[in-house]
C-alpha cells in the first residue's frame, strides 16, 4: 500500500474510473449504485489500484448524466445514500484505496436552489452566480455554440435576459468572477473532504474563466488566479490528489497547472493525442485515420516536456470516449493483443495512469439503433447533422467510432444474463459480446487482459524508471512501431509497441535482453501483430 501521508504520493499510483451508472446494480432497478460499487471493491485490490475517480454521484437530474449537478451536498437516491458513500469511503480507505470525487465547479443543473432563485429576479441574492445578458429573445448576445448542439444562451424572458451555457440548456454556467460564488464552492469542497474524499477529479476546468462576450471560453484571463484560489481555500492538505480535465491544455500551461510547488493541481487531463485522429479544423465526428508518428511526436512533447516542471496523467479512455481496443487496437481477432499492446504503450510513460472500468478486460466499442442512444451529445450531434444534410450513413460511422455511449454500457461481470450487472432490466443495452468478454472469464485465465494490467501496474510500483526515468523515442520516423526509452541512472526501461495487425521487422538496441512483459507467449526476430514487450537493463 502507499504511504498517502506523503506528498506527491499520486506520482506513483495507478486510479481506476468509475461510471456509477453502469458499474455494478444492486438492487434490480437496473441502474449502478454505490453498494453495488462496494460489493467490487476486492475486484480492485485485485487489480492492484491505489484510488477510484468516481464520475458524480450528487443529487441530479441527469441530464447529462450527473454532471448536471442539483445538490453539490446530496447523494442521488438512484445511487444509495450518504451512508452508503460514508461506507464506500470508509471501506475502500481499508483497502488502501481513495476516492476521488468528480467536481462540476463550471456549471450546475438549472433545477440547483441557486438557478431556482437566480432566475426570481435580477435582484436575487443568487442571480449573480451565473452569466447573465440583456437582451429581447430575438437576437441571442453573439453566435456562441453551446458544446453539445445549439446556442450557448437561453432567454428567460421575466427577466429580459439570456444565461450562458457552454453544454446543454439545462447546465448554466456558474460565474467564477463572483467571489460569494466562489467561497460556496470551497466550503462545498471542505464538506467532501471531511467525510474523508482524497482528492478530486475536476471537470471541464479549463472553462470556468469564461469571457462569453469576448467569445472565451477555454483558458480565460483569470483561469489560474481561481485555481490559485482554490487550491489555498479548498485543497490544503498536503496529501490530496487532484485532476483538471482541460481540454485546451498544452505543455506550456500544463506546467503551471501541475507546478511541482503545489500552486494548482497535482496534474490534468489533457486531450492533444485523443485528437490526432480527427480531421484538422474539423470536430471529434469528422474522422481520419491515426497516424503513428503524430501520436509519438505528440507524447514525446508531453513527455519531455513536464519531466521535472510538471506531471502527467495518462489516459485512452473514459466515459466521454470510444473504447481505446475498438480505436487504435482491432476488436476482432487481435482484441486481446492489441488490448494488451495499447496498456503497454501507455503504462511505460512518466505520469499517473488512469483505467477507465472494462478497458482491463478490453470491453468494446457498440453499434445501436440510433433511438436507443442515450447520451445528450449523441443525440444532439444526430439531429444537428440530419438537418445540414449529412448523409445517414456517414453520420452514423461517426457516431459508432466516437459516441460517448461507446464507454457506457453496462460493465460485463460473468456470462449470465446481463452481464451479472443487473437482476433488473438494464438502464443501457449490454454489449452483446459479454458472453466471450467478461470479468469472471479474464479471472479464470492467466494470460488475460486482467491479468496483464496487473503486472503493468506492479511494474510501475517495482521500478522506480516508471515513475522517474527520462523519455526518448526510438526509431522515430517508424510508422507502425512505437518503441521508447525511460532512463535513470540505475535502469533503462525499452517499450516496444507494434501498433499495426501485420508482421513487422524491428531491431532491438543493444544490450536489451532481459525481456519483463510480453504479449506472446514467446519472442521472434520480427514483432507479430500488435506484439508488445517491455525490456529492462
Ligand atoms: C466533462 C464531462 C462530460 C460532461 C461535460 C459537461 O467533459 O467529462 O461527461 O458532459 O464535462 O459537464
Ligand atoms: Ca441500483
Amino acid at each position: 500500500m502507499l504511504d498517502k501521508s506523503k506528498s506527491g504520493w499520486w506520482k506513483s499510483a495507478v486510479f481506476y474510473q468509475i461510471y456509477p451508472k453502469s458499474f455494478q446494480d444492486s438492487n434490480g432497478d437496473g441502474i449502478g449504485d454505490l453498494p453495488g460499487i462496494l460489493s467490487r471493491l476486492d475486484y480492485l485490490v485485485k487489480l492492484g489500484i491505489d484510488g477510484i475517480w468516481l464520475s458524480p454521484v450528487c443529487q441530479s437530474p441527469q441530464a447529462d448524466n450527473g454532471y448536471d449537478i442539483s445538490d453539490y451536498r446530496g447523494i442521488s437516491p438512484m445511487f444509495g445514500t450518504m451512508e452508503d458513500m460514508e461506507i464506500l469511503i470508509r471501506e475502500a480507505k481499508k483497502r488502501g484505496i481513495s476516492i476521488i470525487l468528480d467536481l462540476v465547479l463550471n456549471h450546475t443543473s438549472e433545477e440547483h436552489f441557486w438557478f431556482q432563485e437566480a432566475k426570481k429576479s435580477r435582484d436575487n441574492p443568487y442571480h449573480d452566480y451565473y452569466v447573465w445578458v440583456d437582451g429581447d429573445g430575438v437576437t441571442p448576445p453573439n453566435d456562441m455554440r453551446a458544446c453539445f448542439g445549439g446556442s450557448a444562451w437561453t432567454y428567460v424572458p421575466e427577466l429580459g435576459q439570456y444565461y450562458f451555457h457552454q453544454f446543454a440548456v439545462q447546465q448554466p454556467d456558474l460565474n467564477w468572477e463572483n467571489p460569494v460564488l466562489r467561497r460556496e464552492l470551497y466550503s462545498m469542497i471542505r464538506f467532501w473532504v471531511e467525510k474523508g474524499i482524497e482528492g478530486f477529479r475536476l471537470d471541464v476546468i479549463d472553462q470556468i474563466a469564461k469571457v462569453p462576450m469576448d467569445k472565451i471560453t477555454a483558458n480565460g484571463p483569470r483561469l489560474h488566479d481561481f485555481l490559485q484560489e482554490l487550491s489555498r481555500e479548498a485543497f490544503c492538505e498536503e496529501g490530496l490528489v487532484t485532476v483538471g480535465e482541460a481540454w485546451g491544455a498544452d505543455v506550456e500551461r500544463a506546467t503551471l497547472y501541475s507546478a511541482p510547488d503545489g500552486s494548482e493541481l497535482s496534474m490534468v487531463f489533457q486531450f492533444q493525442h485523443i485528437g490526432l485522429d480527427q480531421q484538422t479544423g474539423g470536430e471529434k465526428w469528422d474522422l481520419k485515420p491515426l497516424y503513428l508518428p503524430d501520436l509519438k511526436h505528440c507524447m514525446e512533447g508531453w513527455q519531455q516536456g513536464l519531466n521535472g516542471t510538471g506531471w502527467n496523467s495518462l489516459f485512452m479512455n473514459n466515459h466521454d470516449l470510444p473504447r481505446i481496443v475498438s480505436r487504435w487496437g482491432n476488436d476482432g481477432v487481435y482484441r486481446v493483443e492489441s488490448a494488451k499492446m495499447l496498456g503497454t504503450f501507455l503504462h511505460g510513460m512518466q505520469g499517473t495512469p488512469y483505467i477507465y472500468q472494462g478497458e482491463e478486460i478490453g470491453m468494446t466499442n457498440i453499434r445501436l439503433p440510433m433511438e436507443e442512444y442515450e447520451d445528450i451529445e449523441t443525440r444532439n450531434l444526430y439531429a444537428e447533422r440530419k438537418a445540414a444534410g449529412f448523409p445517414e450513413e456517414e453520420i452514423r460511422n461517426s457516431i459508432y467510432a466516437r459516441s460517448r455511449d461507446n464507454a457506457r454500457t453496462p460493465m460485463q461481470w460473468n456470462d449470465k444474463e446481463n452481464a451479472g450487472f443487473t437482476t433488473g432490466s438494464p438502464w443501457f443495452r449490454v454489449n452483446p459480446n459479454y458472453k466471450e468478454i467478461n470479468a469472471e472469464k479474464a479471472l479464470n485465465d492467466q494470460n488475460s487482459i486482467f491479468y496483464y494490467y496487473q503486472k503493468l501496474i506492479s511494474l510501475r510500483k517495482n521500478h522506480r524508471v516508471f515513475r522517474d526515468g527520462s523519455f526518448t523515442l526510438v526509431d522515430a520516423e517508424n510508422e507502425k512501431v512505437f518503441a521508447y526509452l525511460r532512463e535513470t541512472d540505475e535502469e533503462a526501461l525499452l517499450v516496444v509497441c507494434n501498433f499495426t495487425g501485420e508482421e513487422v521487422p524491428f531491431a532491438i538496441p543493444d544490450g536489451f535482453a532481459d525481456c519483463i512483459l510480453q504479449n506472446y507467449p514467446d519472442l521472434t526476430e520480427t514483432l507479430r501483430p500488435y506484439e508488445a514487450r517491455m525490456y529492462l537493463r
